[in-house]
């Protein structure tokens, strides 16, 4: 896959690790959701390096220092419905009161088409990190909608947070949205007929929710 300069492979071996046993089909739905939230969590501490601090002033038993610490406000988290909900306590760890909108989207299984069918968006989101979630990024049509509902709420600081990524998935964020910065942890070989990544680890939702 060509280099994309706003796409991150994380490719640690602490999240490789967990992915496979994410993968695992004899893997069970409350281990599946725990990992979940653990690599999220890993994703979120990567990918906010960069993050800008403010100075503090904190008093220890021993004398007052300036120290730095995150404005917590500035981050809203946005999961896309429904396998996204997984990854929202991954990031909480992190961001405890970071807001929640929510963008809900279902695949059509002929087309693969991503269809709306919800979006409720915090107050003030144009201005906050924005923090998009969900655990697979296939052809990347998901991703790119609730982008777009994004960009047309005014949001300009977008991060996608993707665990599994398809080489064909990638490639359309990252050229249709070169202003969002794309981690992922992982990068699959390709998708199936169906649509889904290969090795993948199936359907995201299904195995976080049990419904399958
Ligand atoms: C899955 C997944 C993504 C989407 C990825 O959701 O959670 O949202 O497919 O595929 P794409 O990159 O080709 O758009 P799905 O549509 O199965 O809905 P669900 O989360 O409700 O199961
Ligand atoms: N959505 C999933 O949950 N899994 C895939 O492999 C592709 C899309």
């Amino acid at each position: 896959m060509k280099n994309y300069k706003n796409v991150t492979v994380l490719d640690h071996p602490l999240i490789k690790h967990k992915i496979a046993i994410l993968r695992d089909k004899n893997t069970g739905t409350k281990q599946f959701r725990e990992l979940i939230e653990e690599i999220t969590t890993l994703m979120t501490f990567e990918s906010f390096k960069e993050i800008p601090t403010k100075k503090v002033k904190v008093e220890t038993p021993l004398e007052t220092c300036e120290q730095e610490m995150v404005p917590e406000s500035s981050v809203a988290i946005v999961p896309i419905l429904r396998a996204g909900l997984g990854m929202v306590s991954g990031v909480h760890t992190l961001f405890p009161t970071a807001k929640v909108g929510h963008i809900g989207l279902y695949r059509d299984e002929e087309t693969l088409e991503p269809k709306e069918y919800y979006c409720k968006l915090p107050e003030g989101i144009e201005h906050m990190q924005v923090i998009l979630l969900d655990p697979m990024l296939a052809t990347g049509g998901s991703a790119c909608a609730a982008i777009g509902f994004l960009k047309k709420r005014g949001c300009k600081n977008i991060k996608l947070m993707n665990i599994i990524g398809a080489p064909e998935g990638v490639k359309k964020v990252a050229e249709t949205h070169p202003d969002v910065e794309v981690y992922i942890s992982t990068l699959d070989r390709e998708l199936n007929e169906h649509g889904y990544i290969l090795p993948g680890l199936g359907d995201a939702g299904d195995r976080i929710f049990g419904t399958k």
